[in-house]
């Protein structure tokens, strides 16, 4: 049977309905987290991956759009290790976290009204293809503003914007597309943070580029640190370096690292995957599993030992 957390109980996850009055179904006030948790075979155990972080996020988020939720970060945390064991999952898997306003209302605002957090698991499997790379188109959609929905928050709505840049991408025979602010300069991809290196320097988009706060993008900002011993240089990037860089890759928790190949017909660096990127997703995906000593701090385990 496969649970789902709903109305502050574990149900059958085919049971987990909404109304279809449901105010934040109609205005795209719903806040969502994406999580992975990786299995280790030689472990024997399910580790999600920044659980802490992911959830911290969500209720900053939440806070910013009036959504109280009834629970704090441990709750939380401890819900979704009860979730994964209830459903038995010894697999990689995606939880899907969502709050949102459960009012049966038609206005589309944040206060006055009832907060609700679902959480489910999801067979992603991998989302973008990590080993070979991908083909990637600058979008024609400009990415969301500040001003207007932000980037930074993981609200519903603003993935409007994505589904616009990521389906023209696809009908376009690419595999996924890079926004760019409106101010010209690149931002992110429909659901993951961007780097590219050039000169042997690596750098991402600034915070002030209109982009979600990737957790996986300060992740790799550690793993290029530590390991690499890279600083990353955070600041405008023109669309123009993308053509001329030496890498790109893509980073996400669904996306993990994934190279990009090419970006508008023309090959990035010798069109194969770079050293760098290489290196970063080799210590990434040993990392998640549980397998370096160093960042079993990044982990929390699933089932008791
Ligand atoms: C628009 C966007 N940018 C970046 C990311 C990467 O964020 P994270 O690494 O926290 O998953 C995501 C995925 O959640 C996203 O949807």
């Amino acid at each position: 049977m496969e649970y789902a957390f709903f109305e502050g109980k574990y149900v059958p996850a085919e049971e987990a309905k909404i109304n279809i009055k449901t105010n934040s179904f109609h205005y795209g006030t719903a806040v969502f987290e994406g999580i992975r948790a990786y299995w280790n075979e030689e472990h024997q155990q399910l580790y999600i991956l920044f659980a802490r972080e992911h959830y911290h996020r969500l209720l900053k988020n939440c806070k910013a759009m009036f959504m109280e939720i009834p629970y704090d970060l441990e709750e939380l945390v401890e819900i979704t290790v009860e979730l994964l064991r209830k459903n038995q999952i010894r697999e990689d898997v995606y939880i899907r976290p969502v709050a949102y306003f459960k009012d049966l209302k038609l206005t589309p605002k944040l206060i006055d009204y009832t907060p609700e957090i679902a959480i489910y698991t999801y067979n992603f499997g991998r989302y973008l293809d990590t080993s070979k790379g991908i083909r990637v188109k600058v979008s024609s959609w400009r990415r969301n503003d500040d001003n207007s929905i932000p980037s930074r928050w993981k609200v519903a709505g603003a993935y409007v914007n994505s589904a616009l840049a990521k389906t023209e991408a696809l009908i376009s025979g690419y595999d996924e597309a890079i926004m760019l602010n409106q101010q010209g300069f690149v931002a992110e991809g429909s659901g993951e943070n961007l780097f590219i290196v050039r000169g042997g320097k690596v750098i991402t988009p600034a915070y002030s580029e209109h982009i979600l706060e990737g957790i996986t993008r300060s992740a790799v900002k550690k793993l290029l640190k530590n390991e690499l011993v890279m600083e990353v240089e955070e600041r405008a990037l023109a669309r123009s370096e993308l053509y001329i860089a030496d890498e790109i890759f893509m980073t996400g928790t669904a996306a993990e690292i994934t190279p990009v190949v090419e970006v508008d017909n023309r090959k990035i660096g010798d069109g194969n995957i770079g050293a760098i990127t290489k290196e970063l997703q080799d210590l990434y995906f040993r990392a998640v599993r549980g397998k370096i000593d160093r960042y079993m701090g990044w982990l929390t385990s699933v089932y008791e030992k």
